[in-house]
């Protein structure tokens, strides 16, 4: 006779605080002091993981760091060959973050894992905190969610801006490599649920705490080396310059009036190096980054390729040389709707009215769903703001989002 989950018991208004201090504990693991800057395997990383992995111990459960540096605790099923479902996001972030993006679906994965108890489920579930999803230091996402699925292995001679490599930096984090093909998700597995604040407007606007994400909007991100002449300031006449700057400053233009004319697309340039880099030079080398994305692939690609055609017209003009390298492409993503179908029951069953919405940002579910069902529950991001130090959540949105997981995760029992 199978034995019936214990019946959910409401995650306590401690259990919030706990997900909340947790938060702020880990903010205070930083590259960079006064601010939050954790890249890949840097070596507050350690911190992060000796903390979480404290908390698992307090909780029964196993705690070990994988090849690619993702945390991973695990929570075994009532019989060794049942499914696993995966919980997670990531542990790295931008520079100067705020204290949610990420660390917050780590730390609610291993608040539900407590809210859980001795419940006895008919899956293990698997709580992971994925080591680079940002792609700050090697200018590619997702290493960390790349490794759980199978394909990091192409990335690991990208160099960061020392030189140093993806493969040399896992082994100074004392990490093999070689070990990858043990770090993939198994191939008995249920699915993957990540908890992300939305890092938008929409859920404030609609006056709700949480919401159910249908998909992830498509993303490329490339990076542009506009080749002129350094002169001098004072002597180069206007009319015979290679101006790099003058060059990119263009593409920057005409990528905010594409991205304003056009219904749903967003493009932005974040990263932008001028070399030499002094008052009286005329810039002879610009490298900068592209980021473009919407929730169609086709509206995406057009974008792409008009912003890149715009960039080409543009240092022609001046006789600048333009270098192009697509560092990554992602399509749109849609959430697997058995899943989301469950989200939406789980947030009903707990009184959450919630809207469905896309994502915007990019996430680790992007990746994931290349093996298995994804799905996601955003919370409200206050002011929308993210990827910014006052990035916030509110306490009863965790509250939320702690029931509604928790429903989910009673719910998705009773289906197995
Ligand atoms: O860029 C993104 O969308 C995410 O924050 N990595
Ligand atoms: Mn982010
Ligand atoms: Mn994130």
């Amino acid at each position: 006779m199978t034995q019936t989950p214990v019946p959910p018991v409401p995650p306590s208004p401690a259990l919030t605080r706990t997900v909340l201090k947790a938060c702020a504990d880990l903010a205070r693991f930083t590259e960079t002091p006064g601010q939050i800057t954790r890249t890949y395997l840097s070596e507050p990383t350690r911190d992060v993981h000796a903390y979480l992995t404290a908390w698992a111990s307090r909780l029964g459960l196993r705690a070990s760091v994988d090849a690619a540096g993702n945390l991973r605790v695990r929570r075994e099923a009532r019989t060794p060959d049942a499914p696993t479902l995966y919980l997670g996001s990531h542990l790295d972030t931008v520079p100067n973050a705020g204290a949610f993006d990420g660390v917050l679906g780590v730390v609610l994965g291993l608040a539900l894992m407590e809210a859980l108890g001795n419940a006895t489920l008919p899956y293990a579930a698997e709580v992971v905190g994925f080591s680079e999803e940002e792609g700050v230091r090697f200018g590619v996402p997702y290493i960390g969610s790349r490794t759980l699925v199978g394909s990091a292995e192409p990335l690991l001679d990208l160099t960061d801006r020392s030189g140093v490599t993806v493969r040399g930096a896992m082994a100074a984090y004392g990490l093999s490599p070689d070990d990858l093909p043990a770090a993939r998700a198994s191939g008995n597995t249920l699915g993957y649920l990540e908890l992300h604040i939305e890092q938008g407007p929409v859920l404030e606007a609609a006056g709700q705490r949480v919401g159910v994400v249908s998909a992830i909007a498509g993303q490329d991100r490339v990076t542009l080396d506009f080749w002129g002449q350094a002169s001098h300031a004072g002597t180069t006449p206007m009319t015979q310059r290679h101006d790099a700057l003058a060059a990119a400053a263009a593409l920057v233009v005409e990528t905010e009036r594409l991205a304003r004319a056009t219904p749903g697309l967003v493009a932005t340039v974040g990263v932008l190096e001028v070399h030499p880099g002094a008052t009286n030079v005329v810039p002879g080398h610009v490298s900068c980054s592209l980021d473009v994305r919407h929730a169609e692939n086709a509206q995406r690609g057009h974008a792409l390729k008009h912003l890149l055609a715009a960039a080409q017209a543009s240092a022609a003009e001046r006789g600048v040389i333009l270098n192009t390298h697509i560092r990554s492409q992602q399509d749109a993503t849609p959430m697997d709707d058995r899943l989301k179908a469950l989200l939406h029951r789980a947030a009903e069953d707990v009184g959450e009215a919630h809207a469905e919405l896309v994502s915007g940002a990019g996430h680790d579910a992007v990746i994931v769903a290349q093996q298995m069902p994804v799905a996601m529950l955003f919370l409200r991001s206050p002011g929308g703001l993210s990827h910014h130090p006052d990035e916030a959540v509110l306490e009863e949105d965790v509250a939320a989002a702690l029931r509604v997981g928790e429903r989910f995760l009673h719910l998705l029992a009773l289906e197995v």
